[in-house]
């Protein structure tokens, strides 16, 4: 009985399966779901960290803002070149990215070349490891005859953590994987890249954009596939970036949009929150690395370490006995003589890998020796991609989350030695992770052609900013001042909440229906003249009259009271003339000047702008102004039941014929801009934009020249609206006039004489602008301008004042369209739309009358506003006919 028992514990012991005593001894290892779903929250806190400016500093996932604020969209084109650095191959390539072939169209050529860097150069200088970088990104630009006196555009993919202020600049934080090079932690990689290709000479290189090769990776996936919006790299390092809503970037201001979050995850663990999962191997590998308490998580994962992993593993069951019957050799004690692609194949092709690389460590292994190092690998790369698994899996909860959505479809672009060779891991990790997230559909896509197709394309998104920026150049005469150029200004100035645009509301809800009849008597002050107007709905047609009537200055600019009894005395005077003065008509004032309304019929003078200066009216309600210049007149009345700045009779104007006008725009004398606001975003009801104003609080700073400055101190209003002072037609020929002047007294026009002419305020008025930039104008012709104008010059003179007048006018044309790209594109990504199609009503003089002014101003909204459809409709008759739809609509409401 004994017998039987001994044997059959004999037997049991023979046939025990070596894959079990594996695995209890890497018990601490095999990670359950469970475990899985643990280690998926702790990364979703630590992106949390990472992300918000409190806890940033302490984070140890450094969530690292990218300034890719897009996927691919297929417009990107170009030929660069690329540098490919930090993973296990350094390359240089040329992409072509094909004009119009877009998505899906593969429209990319690529050709690289893999240089080697000497094992010296990872730990070395600095210096010298770039001066190898460049040296071989010249060889392959003479090899592959890329003319060295021809820019070449330039992206740059660096795989270590940066810090990018900008997309062309990148501050290492720390090395990592196989390099410590002396010279660079926080310094700029794109600046030491510039000052080698300047040394090695004989080139020509613009270096555009720095990414990480998860974005990299990203973008070339994003190519193909519109829902890609996670990088992932399982290579010699391991890391992972998404899109991120901006809102909760802290370190980037703006709250609209994403932009692409490199999470920078290698260094998760770095501050002990996964010290229950490290086992004393992956402690050993750490204290033997180049960068021993970093990249903890990494160090779990990724390629550099995995053969490591096993090394340690075998050695340990060897000297305990575990394995080749206690015998270990120097081999297996040697640091990297298990790599990971020996993990890989002894993964593969039966026992047979295993047992050669075995035998290549002068070991003997015995067949259950073999499966046990086979096992051992298995389970080493199942933990990496568990782990890799675990925080894809925060990730796509995280995006899953700040969309609001149950489900979610998206794509994972991927790269990686470990990834592409490794026979079992793709499989294994997708199915852990759509096994975690049974809601999401997860595709996986690999980056076939690399991360270089990627950069390249972020690059051409950064040349095509670059190239936009150059179009929309706001100060093309600067030429003449040598003043910088920084257009971002305006758009920071528009965006910044503390600007100076006054948001007024207009109490006006609806834009008409067409159903409006009757008769009204609009008032239309605060343009070029004052008008009268009787406006006739009929269910057939509009039936309009009107009468122009001139301001005196010294009416402008003297009593309130005296401005409105003219006033009152022009009504008079149309109503005689239409046989109207017996009836007390609806009426609706178009008052062009910022009002603080609360309510369709009552408004205050915020300020006067322009040229009107009368007393006694600011803080004033206007309507009770007028209506009492009425009493006073005592003869005749009028119902006055709307109060409408210009902008808005414009929009309701153009409205009445094209129901998808939704914003009013002037640019004439002043210069301004109204549109239908989503009520829920109106705090007190403010609304109306009073956009002249922008610029009041220095915001526009960086824009205003000299000139500007010079036209700002003579105006009535010194300091105020400092935006329509650069856009509107009420200053653009002074603005032109202090230009003249400068360029005078510098010596270089009108040979230097400046006349008495030149120095008198407003000679030079909007209109010659007009006439001088005509394209049907000769030169004579704008000599002969000048010369009444009693500026005697040569025709070359003329084409420096025209030069000068298209400099100034087209500024002003780009800065109005600036202004109106954020407003339409605001009211797009208010309503959550892709794409926006708009109606503009428009009117002034400037608009109608100026050659170039329409044209810069449609293309401008084009370039600045891609997703907005702008459909510019010049205002026939003028805001008053707007007033006056504007007053019936309030008549018909009381009814
Ligand atoms: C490549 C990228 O495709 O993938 C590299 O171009 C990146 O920049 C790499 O680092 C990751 O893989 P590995 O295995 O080469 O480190
Ligand atoms: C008119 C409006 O059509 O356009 C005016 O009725 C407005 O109220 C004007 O001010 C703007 O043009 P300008 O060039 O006369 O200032
Ligand atoms: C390292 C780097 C990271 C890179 C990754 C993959 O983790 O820190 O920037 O993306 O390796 O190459
Ligand atoms: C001035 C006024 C504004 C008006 C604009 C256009 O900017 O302040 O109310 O809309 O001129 O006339």
């Amino acid at each position: 009985m004994l017998a039987v028992h001994l044997i059959s514990f004999f037997f049991s012991k023979l046939k025990e399966d070596p894959t079990k005593k594996v695995d209890r001894f890497l018990h601490a290892m095999r990670l359950q779901d469970e475990q899985l779903v643990d280690i998926s929250n702790r990364f979703l806190a630590e992106m949390k960290k990472g992300l918000s400016a409190e806890s940033l500093a302490a984070a140890a996932v450094k969530m690292l803002p990218t300034h890719v604020r897009s996927t691919p969209d297929g417009s990107e084109k170009g030929q660069f070149v690329a540098l490919d650095l930090g993973g296990s191959k350094f390359k240089v390539l040329r992409v072509k990215v094909r004009e119009d072939e877009g998505i899906n169209k593969g429209g990319v050529e690529m050709e690289e070349k893999t240089y080697p860097i000497p094992k010296e150069l990872h730990e070395g200088r600095a210096v010298e490891l770039f001066d190898h970088v460049s040296e071989s990104l010249k060889d392959f630009l003479l090899e592959k005859n890329m003319s060295p006196e021809k820019k070449h555009p330039l992206a740059f993919t660096f795989s270590f953590p940066c810090e990018h202020p900008g997309l062309d600049q990148g501050l290492l934080l720390s090395w990592c994987k196989n390099y410590k090079v002396r010279g660079l932690q926080g310094k700029d990689v794109v600046q030491f890249l510039r000052q080698a290709i300047d040394r090695t000479g004989d080139m020509d290189v613009d270096v555009l954009a720095v990414v990480n090769d998860t974005v990299a990776t990203m973008m070339t996936c994003g190519f193909d596939d519109q829902c890609c919006e996670v990088g992932l790299i399982i290579g010699t390092g391991t890391n992972a970036c998404y899109m991120e809503e901006l809102r909760h970037i802290d370190m980037v201001q703006g709250d609209e949009g994403r932009m692409c979050v490199n999470t920078e995850w290698g260094a998760f663990g770095d501050d002990g929150a996964l010290h229950d999962f490290i086992t004393d191997f992956d402690r050993d590998v750490d204290a033997a690395s180049l960068n021993p308490g970093k990249q903890t998580f990494e160090k779990m994962v990724s390629g550099m370490y995995l053969g490591e992993l096993v090394r340690l593993v075998v050695l340990k069951m060897a000297k305990l006995g575990l394995l080749f019957d206690g015998h270990v050799s120097d081999a297996l004690r040697t640091k990297g003589k298990i790599t990971t692609a020996d993990v890989a194949a002894m993964e593969e092709n039966g026992l047979k890998n295993t047992k050669e690389i075995l035998t290549h460590l002068h070991l003997t292994p015995s067949p259950d020796d073999c499966v046990a190092v086979q096992h051992v690998s298995t389970i080493v790369s199942f933990r990496s991609s568990n782990l890799v698994a675990a925080g894809l899996v925060a990730i796509l909860t995280r995006i899953r989350q700040n969309r609001n959505l149950r489900g979610l479809r998206i794509t994972v672009g991927v790269d990686g030695t470990v990834y592409k060779t490794h026979p079992q891991y793709p499989k294994r990790l997708h199915k852990v992770v759509r096994r975690l997230l049974p809601d999401c559909h997860v595709r996986f896509v690999l980056s076939e052609c690399g991360s270089s197709k990627g950069a390249a394309l972020v690059a051409a998104v950064a040349q095509r900013l670059t190239s936009q920026r150059r179009k929309v150049r706001l100060l093309d005469f600067i030429r003449f001042r040598c003043q910088e150029n920084r257009e971002e200004g305006l758009e920071a100035g528009l965006k910044s909440k503390g600007c100076t645009i006054k948001m007024l509301p207009s109490f006006v809800y609806h834009t008409p229906d067409g159903t409006e009849r009757g008769k009204y008597l609009a008032l239309d002050l605060g343009g070029t003249n004052f008008r009268a107007m009787l406006v006739r709905f009929k269910r057939q047609k509009t039936r309009l009259y009107h009468k122009i009537y001139t301001i005196p200055l010294e009416i402008m600019q003297g009593t309130g009271e005296e401005l409105f009894d003219h006033l009152a005395q022009c009504v008079c005077d149309f109503l005689d003339y239409m046989g109207l003065k017996n009836v007390r008509l609806p009426a609706g004032f178009t008052f062009s000047f910022p009002c603080q309304q609360s309510d369709i019929d009552t408004g205050t003078l915020v300020s006067w702008t322009k040229g009107f200066k009368a007393t006694d009216c600011e803080g004033e309600d206007v309507v009770s102004m007028l209506r009492e210049a009425i009493k006073r007149r005592n003869e005749f009345d009028l119902d006055i039941v709307a109060l409408v700045n210009d902008t808005v009779g414009t929009m309701m104007s153009c409205a009445y014929e094209d129901p998808k006008c939704e914003v009013g725009m002037i640019a004439g004398t002043g210069s301004n801009l109204c549109y239908m606001e989503e009520l829920r975003n109106i705090e007190k009801l403010e609304q109306s934009n009073k956009w002249g104003g922008l610029g009041n609080d220095r915001c526009l700073e960086d824009i205003i020249t000299l000139y500007d400055v010079e036209v700002d101190i003579h105006s009535v209003n010194p300091g105020k609206q400092r935006f329509e002072k650069l856009t509107s037609g009420m200053y653009l020929g002074e603005i032109v006039r202090q230009v003249l002047l400068d360029l005078t007294r510098r010596g270089l026009l009108f040979k230097g004489h400046v006349t008495e002419t030149l120095k008198t305020p407003g000679i030079f008025e909007t209109k010659y602008l007009s006439q001088i930039e005509s394209d049907h104008l000769a030169l004579l012709q704008v000599r002969s301008i000048l010369q009444q104008l009693g500026l005697h010059g040569t025709c070359d003179d003329s084409i420096i004042v025209k030069e000068v007048c298209g400099a100034v006018s087209r500024r002003a044309a780009q800065m109005c369209g600036a202004g109106m790209a954020a407003v339409v594109d605001k009211i797009r990504e208010d309503r959550g739309l892709e794409r926006l199609s708009i109606t503009v009503g428009v009117d002034g003089a400037l608009y109608k009358l100026h050659p170039h002014f329409s044209q810069v101003l449609k293309e401008t909204v084009g370039v600045m506003a891609p997703q907005c459809d702008v459909t510019f409709m010049p205002s026939e008759e003028g805001s008053g006919k707007g007033a006056a739809l504007i007053a019936a609509v309030v008549r018909q409401k009381l009814r």
